[in-house]
């Protein structure tokens, strides 16, 4: 076991002002009070920070400026790992002793020592006629979410099976489902997270650089969701599609623009995998939802239903990813 998931989120902000917007959007969000006001720092249940540098503070300086650092399990397997990176790309180790990095995409990202702590939770049995596992009990009563993990981060980038090579050989990283000419979902090798890394095509509504897309933060339930969604939308946050639910991962979502940068996730009841998972591909909207509160345009089309199962990581079907650019060019 080596990577045990997200460590660190770090955004990269030049104005202060954004900064300060930020941060106040986190508190609201659920992440409660940050620590440090230059550079303020919020504290997951799990251990997981997210951070608000501006750029003097921040340990890269890439065109996307959001850092993923990923948690290691022991100090052998850093050294193992930050050893065999060190031969083609220059690392960087940073006061708290994490190593950051850029990856031949594009993406900045970095390795450190993280003590994942295990969180509690014990969702509300669900009733169902016929099917009573809540007699005579209350449902919690919720007001706010508290995020406690970060399941997942989204970057989009110029060639995802260029950057899935990098992820896999490099990191460990495997496959979990495979949304065709979209992009690969990837869990992390100590990690049961359905993903922790989702690699989308950054051509695939239009050509675009690659960007941070955005960070899925892990919730008990559906009722915990809405209750930060409804604290969100009282104090004039937008989600643009609400409350849905993934195929992929089966996942809850709710996702709201961050003043960070990208989008920020509420989730919940995700599927948790290990290495007996066999990945599956299939066309990207019938992978995107199985039902969401507000249906964008491209899904008002069923999706077609042709779904395969991957023998092995080889076996995935990538479309020409270059002639996918230029028709996103047309
Ligand atoms: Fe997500």
């Amino acid at each position: 076991m080596a990577i045990t998931g997200v460590k660190s989120l770090n955004y990269r902000i030049a104005e202060p002002e954004r900064i300060a917007s930020a941060r106040t959007f986190f508190t609201e969000f659920g992440l409660g009070a940050p620590q440090d006001d230059a550079a303020p720092a919020f504290t997951l249940p799990d251990g997981a920070r997210v951070r608000l540098q501006p750029p003097a503070a921040a340990a890269f300086d890439t065109a996307v400026t959001t850092e993923t650092v990923w948690g290691v399990s022991d100090e052998d397997a850093l050294a193992r790992l930050v050893d065999a990176l060190s031969r083609d790309l220059t690392l960087v180790q940073d006061a708290r002793g994490d190593w950051h990095f850029t990856t031949p995409d594009g993406l900045p990202m970095g390795l450190g020592l993280f003590d994942r702590r295990p969180v509690l939770n014990r969702p509300d049995p669900l009733n169902a006629p016929g099917h009573v596992q809540r007699l005579n009990q209350w449902r919690k009563w919720r007001f706010r979410a508290q995020p406690r993990t970060i399941n997942h981060v989204v970057y989009g980038v110029d060639d995802y099976k260029a950057s899935w090579d990098f992820f896999r050989h490099r990191l460990g990283f495997r496959l979990s489902d495979h949304s065709r000419g979209l992009g690969v979902f990837l869990r992390a090798d100590g990690a049961c997270e359905h993903h922790n890394l989702f690699l989308a095509n950054a051509h695939y509504h239009r050509p675009s650089a690659p960007s941070f897309q955005h960070a899925c933060f892990g919730v008990e339930d559906v009722d915990e969701i809405m209750a930060g969604a409804n604290h969100l939308t009282r104090l004039g946050h937008v989600s643009k599609l609400g409350l849905g639910r993934h195929r992929i991962a089966s996942a809850l979502f709710y996702y709201v623009d961050c003043p960070a940068g990208g989008e920020a996730e509420y989730g919940a009841d995700t599927d948790y995998l290990d290495d007996g998972w066999v990945p599956r591909e299939w066309d990207p909207k019938f992978g995107y939802i199985v039902w969401c509160a507000n249906l964008p345009p491209f899904m008002q089309q069923e999706a077609g239903r042709d779904v395969r199962l991957l023998a092995n990581e080889d076996d995935v079907d990538v479309p020409d990813l270059a002639a996918w650019r230029q028709r996103g060019a047309a």
